[in-house]
């Protein structure tokens, strides 16, 4: 389909023009309890809430309205899991069976309306039956990716105060069994919150011990649950009550706990599935990600089921589990129409084949679209995906704080002209602008900070939970009337958007957001250290990997030291092996300029062997062909 062929531009304005029209239209896609009088109220929350008079239920959408409807016999979920060597499908009537018992004992076990519900638990059916259970008596869920360490639990469990958590024994990666108890027990003990309950899921791979008087074994609760007749419907939400929490990183070592909204969420997902991603209720939509993070919330469990798709729940790797064939396996097998990936996923694959043999092997007939995000979609992958596959690669931009993609090529509403390097146009709703160090907006092409010009549009947070203030202070105080997106980029003479990077301390490793400073909270916190820097450097595998630089204090060895190896271990123990901290080098000295900040971006330009000059602030030059040297000796990680 050719650009002149696309509906986005008129829908993009309709948007623009009348978005309380627009929204909506597209809220009818929604099965409410009490259907919405109006869009937005600008004078409710911090900059307005979206459908302030609506109430509804997600579980009901997810589920019940599909089975009322004569669906009850089609595929919701395909679980796939090399690494058990398990594919299972799961029936919408069937889920909806598991949800209402487990519901119902969430229930028994004293979680109500906006309780918070804590799953720690891996890409398994069970974890979207908790999920979904949660959401369907208006509790609030916060899912925890299973490779953060027992203190970064502990964080989101003393801010989220869960009254129950949900939790497997075990999660496995394609090299080793993750047990998760001993996480989950630390966690707890670290934490000043304790939750009245846990309900363990033992899977056989690693069996877990049960603390008495808190933990129950899962599925000896549901079975006489089940025996009882246990069960709970829908409860009745206000589209403005939260769905869930989910943690991303900041600039510190305190995560930010993301609202979302449930009626926003559901309106926006529903009209993002079918008009960015082209899928149609009973098609095979496959997100190859994670529930830990956004893109699993959004597009392994909520949109697909929201809209009587069937989503495949993949328990695996891209290479690994067991080769770089395992994605077209999967495509194959279950027919699956659009994939969506993070672009490291891609580029570990074609290292392995490089000339997409294992994909010629398959049938790939239904495969329509590939979707790429989570990071920067580099050119190069880009352009091989699209010789190797065929069908149109399509890099879209979003965050945890959106919840759907800002920018995207709409495959549903007629493909844009592909432009390499680039997530296309933003999506309805998102009124984008990149600005100036002043708040300025500049001309096309000028690289600046991107920022969304307020009100957020629906599924967007509405704030960070229970902090208004860091909300504030973290996205809309440096551009006021302005959301700052905290990604630097531009925007074309075609309208199109180009995210270069991140502008504050974030970085993107495979895929997955981590905070340096954290990083760096991490490593000041052993007792060797006097000071030090984390920098994401360039990797052609992750896209960025984290790089220490540490100032030993006085009496301990330095470089290439047995220190060097226990600070590796250090932050993975505080933060986990997701970090993929693997380099910490001792030096004498950080380069700071003469009022005492650390210059991390010359350290990242030479790291990242980029041209760098020698900033005229700097305290003592000397330091920065130090950090070089050491850098030249060293080397970086494969
Ligand atoms: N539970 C426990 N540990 C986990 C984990 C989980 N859910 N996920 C990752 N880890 C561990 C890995 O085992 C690895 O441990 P190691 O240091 O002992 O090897 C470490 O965390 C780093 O993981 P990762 O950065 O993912 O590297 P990898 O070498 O295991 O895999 C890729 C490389 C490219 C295959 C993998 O990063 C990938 O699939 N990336 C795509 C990410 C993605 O889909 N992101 C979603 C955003 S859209
Ligand atoms: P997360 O909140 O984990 O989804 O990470 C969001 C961040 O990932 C964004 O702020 C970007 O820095 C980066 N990101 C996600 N998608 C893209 C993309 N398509 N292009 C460039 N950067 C991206």
């Amino acid at each position: 389909m050719g650009a002149s062929a696309s509906r986005y531009r008129e829908v993009y304005e309709a948007a623009s023009a009348d978005p309380e029209a627009f929204w909506l239209e597209a809220a009818k896609a929604i099965d409410w309890t009490t259907a919405p009088s109006r869009a937005f109220d600008p004078e409710a929350g911090i900059y307005g809430r979206w459908f302030p008079d609506a109430v509804g239920n997600t579980c009901h959408n997810a589920l019940d309205r599909h089975v009322a409807a004569g669906r009850g016999d089609q595929t919701a979920i395909i679980y796939d899991s090399p690494v058990t060597g398990t594919t299972r499908r799961i029936a919408y009537g069937e889920m909806l069976d598991e949800v209402r018992l487990l519901a119902g004992l969430l229930t028994e076990l004293g979680v109500g309306k906006g309780d918070r519900v804590l799953i720690y638990m891996p890409m398994i059916p069970e974890a979207l039956v908790a999920m979904l259970a949660s959401a369907r008596i208006g509790a609030v869920h916060s899912v925890v990716f299973g490779g953060f360490a027992a203190r970064e639990l502990a964080a989101r469990i003393e801010d989220a105060e869960p009254k129950i958590v949900l939790a497997a024994s075990c999660g496995i990666e394609a090299s080793r069994i993750v047990p998760y108890k001993p996480l989950l027990d630390g966690a707890i003990e670290q934490s000043r919150h304790k939750p009245s309950a846990c309900l363990v899921l033992q899977r056989p791979q690693a069996k877990a011990d049960l603390v008495a008087g808190r933990d129950r074994d899962w599925a000896e609760a549901v079975t006489e649950a089940r025996t009882r007749g246990v069960a709970a419907d829908c409860v009745p939400v206000a589209a403005t009550d939260p769905l869930y929490i989910l943690y991303t990183s900041g600039t510190t070592g305190r995560p930010k706990g993301v609202v979302r909204d449930s009626g926003g969420h559901m309106v926006a997902l529903a009209w993002s599935l079918p008009n960015l991603y082209g899928i149609r209720p009973g098609e095979v939509f496959w997100t190859a990600s994670d529930i830990g993070w956004v893109v699993g919330h959004s597009y392994i469990v909520y949109a697909p089921l929201i809209c009587g798709a069937t989503t495949v729940l993949f328990e695996g790797k891209p290479v690994g589990t067991p080769d770089a064939g395992t994605f077209w396996r999967v495509c194959e097998e279950h027919g699956v129409v659009t994939l969506f990936t993070a672009p490291t996923a891609l580029r570990a694959i074609r290292k392995e084949d490089p000339e997409g043999a294992l994909v010629a092997k398959r049938d790939l007939s239904k495969f329509r679209a590939l979707f790429l995000a989570g990071e920067r979609a580099d050119p190069d992958t880009v352009a091989w995906a699209e010789r190797v596959f065929g069908v149109p690669v399509i890099d879209h931009w979003w965050q945890t704080e959106t919840g759907w993609p800002i920018a995207g090529n709409p495959v549903g509403l007629g493909l844009l002209p592909v432009k390499h390097g680039s997530p296309t146009v933003p999506m309805p709703g998102y009124r984008l602008e990149v600005l100036d160090e002043g708040g300025k907006p500049v001309a096309p092409g000028t690289m600046g900070t991107i920022a969304i010009r307020l009100p957020l549009p629906p599924a967007n947070l509405p704030t960070l939970w229970r902090d208004d203030v860091r909300f504030r202070d973290s996205y809309l105080t440096t551009f006021p009337g302005y959301y700052t997106t905290s990604d630097a980029g531009f925007i074309d003479e075609d309208g199109y958007v180009f995210v270069m990077g991140r502008t504050d301390d974030v970085i993107n490793v495979a895929g997955h957001r981590l905070s340096t400073g954290s990083m760096e909270e991490v490593l000041a916190s052993h007792p060797a250290v006097a000071e030090c820097a984390v920098i994401g450097v360039k990797d052609a595998l992750k896209g960025e990997v984290p790089a220490g630089f540490v100032v030993l204090k006085a009496g301990q060895d330095g470089a290439g030291s047995e220190v060097e190896a226990d600070l590796v271990r250090h932050v993975r123990d505080k933060i986990g092996p997701v970090a993929a901290f693997k380099l910490a080098i001792a030096v004498g000295r950080l380069p700071k300029t003469r009022s005492g900040k650390i210059l991390r971006g010359t350290m990242k330009k030479i790291a990242d062997g980029d041209e760098w000059a020698m900033p005229a602030t700097i305290e003592d030059a000397a330091v920065l062909d130090e950090i070089a040297a050491s850098l030249k000796t060293r080397g970086l990680p494969e």
